[in-house]
């Protein structure tokens, strides 16, 4: 016990020194001399800088129970003969086949010659060497230790290769569902660590030159930072990067290519679109070249993605604005200053949303919605602009914005302008039938179709317009209960009730 404690306080300074863990070791043989001496002949023994620790256990039950819960374990000694004729063979079936553990190396030891296992088991459970207890001299030993950890080492390079591959494909998976460069900086981060199953801590940052979406055009900006840097950034400045940070960035943007520490990252990329993005990590552990190689990888493929999704950004950006142009101006016939295009288009978001429908989806709902009388363009200015009420034929007319509109849309055959086009049809129907134009009933009017009705007539009624003077909020929500079930679907007149706050936030704005 004293010799066990002095040895290894002579073994852990050197280990400590050089960071690197030592190749696990377990010993299993129910004759204690094997262990002494096996461990005293190779106390000084290392392979790639790394010494041996030494697990023991004198049964195979023991070791099932160690192994069970291990799996850092490279070289087993293995007796053949224990509590029983077979326990040797048994515990390297159960290794194999129950615990499933093809990689760690085995090492078949034997009292006797005339024991020697069957070419089957040799074959079928991967049993590295079969060595006599007489062979255990310091000569012999090595050479079966330098074999069965080289295999064992090349075992493991091959399944951290395929493990990481299969990693980064998951994780550029997980990054190109983000929604929005924010998202995808920060899932980019999560990540790095996810692949490489190293503890880092880091940031993104980016220069975009090519496209205006963000506007953080020709300054470089930090998209996300793990919590270790958040907590020294008040801002998206790079400045107040610790020194050393801020050093790694330049020289990566100077030389325009990536460049590491022992324990640092600074990734660099430019895009075909021309804009640059950063990330920059650094780990508690050396980082190896393969890891390294990962990084790197990954990041690549980061980067075109990066791309991607400024370009769909961007594209977002000018939609949006486009539309709330083309919207406005037609309002603007009426009323000088109506935001009750958008206002439509927020209302119906946030039905949407309390319905359960994606980010994504609340935000076609929010364009689509937007545009839901678009069909105006069609209707005449002095009709249109008619402070007072209008007469048959005039109502004949303006009733014929609601298919105009869904032609105009149907021409386009995106996403946003197929719902845009279906809203425009039907936000005029009612839930009893009594509507225009198609005299749709409850269900055969769809869900957004009925969600752009609630959100068209509150909003109507809450805003001044050409023919009529704004209703306070209270009355128009008011009104919305009076006609549920008539004109509207009464589930969402109790969706709009059940959210009151969210919808008088609109109108704060
Ligand atoms: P809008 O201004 O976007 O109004 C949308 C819907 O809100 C209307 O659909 C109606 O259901 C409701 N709404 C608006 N104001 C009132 C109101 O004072 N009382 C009540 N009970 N409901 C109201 P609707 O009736 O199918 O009208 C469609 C569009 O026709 C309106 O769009 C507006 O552009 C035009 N319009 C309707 N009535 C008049 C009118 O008296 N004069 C003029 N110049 N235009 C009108
Ligand atoms: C070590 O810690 O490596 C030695 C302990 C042992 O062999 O039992
Ligand atoms: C370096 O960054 O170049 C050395 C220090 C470290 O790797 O963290
Ligand atoms: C929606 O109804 O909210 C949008 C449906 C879609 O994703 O196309
Ligand atoms: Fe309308
Ligand atoms: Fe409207």
């Amino acid at each position: 016990m004293s010799d066990d404690l002095v040895f290894s306080d002579e073994q852990a300074e050197p280990i400590a020194r050089k960071g690197l863990p030592a190749w696990q070791v377990l010993v299993v043989d129910d004759e204690p001399a094997v262990h002494e001496v096996t461990k005293l002949v190779m106390s000084d023994f290392e392979m790639d800088g790394r010494r041996l620790e030494f697990t023991h256990c004198y049964s195979a039950t023991e070791a099932r129970t160690v192994l069970a819960t291990r799996s850092d374990i490279a070289l087993i000694l293995l007796d053949v003969v224990m509590e029983s004729e077979h326990a040797g063979l048994e515990l390297a079936r159960y290794i194999r086949e129950e615990l499933g553990n093809l990689n760690v190396r085995i090492i078949l030891r034997t009292g006797q010659p005339g024991q020697a296992p069957e070419e089957q088991v040799i074959r079928d459970y991967d049993i590295n060497d079969y060595k006599e207890k007489t062979d255990l001299t310091r000569r012999k030993l090595i050479t079966v230790f330098y074999a069965g950890l080289r295999a064992y080492r090349d075992l493991m390079r091959i399944e951290h290769a395929r493990l990481g591959l299969r990693r980064s494909i998951e994780a550029i998976s997980q990054v190109c569902d983000s929604r929005n460069l924010r998202g995808f900086a920060s899932a980019v981060l999560e990540q790095v660590n996810f692949l490489l199953d190293l503890n880092g801590e880091g940031l993104c940052a980016s220069r975009v030159s090519a496209y205006t979406a963000n506007s953080t055009e020709g300054q470089l900006k930090v998209l996300a930072a793990t919590e270790a840097y958040s907590q020294l950034m008040v801002d998206e400045e790079v400045g107040n990067l610790p020194r050393s940070v801020q050093d790694a960035i330049a020289r990566a943007l100077l030389e325009k290519t990536s460049h590491h520490g022992e324990r640092h990252y600074a990734g660099y990329f430019k895009t075909k679109a021309g804009s640059e993005s950063l990330i920059y990590m650094e780990f508690d552990e050396p980082i190896n070249d393969q890891a390294r190689e990962l990084l790197e990888l990954f990041s690549r493929n980061v980067a075109i993605t990066y791309d991607g999704l400024l370009l769909r950004e961007d594209n977002q950006a000018v939609q949006r604005s486009t539309i709330t142009l083309l919207s406005g101006a037609i309002e603007r016939r009426c009323n000088e200053s109506s935001l009750h295009p958008q206002r439509v288009g927020d209302l119906a978001a946030l039905l949407a949303g309390k319905l359960g429908a994606s980010d994504h989806e609340v935000e076609l709902m929010r364009v689509a919605a937007t545009l839901h009388d678009v069909g105006k363009v069609c209707i005449p200015d002095h009709i249109l602009t008619k402070p007072g009420p209008l007469d048959a034929q005039e109502w004949e007319t303006m009733k014929t914005h609601a298919s105009e509109g869904h032609a105009l849309l149907s021409r386009s055959r995106s996403r946003v302008h197929v719902l845009a086009a279906q809203i425009a049809h039907e936000h005029h129907e009612h839930w009893d039938g009594t509507g225009y134009p198609q005299g749709l009933k409850a269900d055969a009017i769809s869900l957004p179709g009925r969600i752009a009705a609630v959100a068209d007539v509150l909003d109507s009624l809450a805003s001044a317009s050409c023919y009529k003077k704004a209703w306070p909020l209270a009355e128009a929500l008011d009104y919305l209960n009076t006609e549920s079930g008539r004109h509207f679907d009464p589930s969402l007149v109790a969706l709009v009730n059940a959210h009151r706050a969210d919808v008088e936030n609109i109108y704060k704005n």
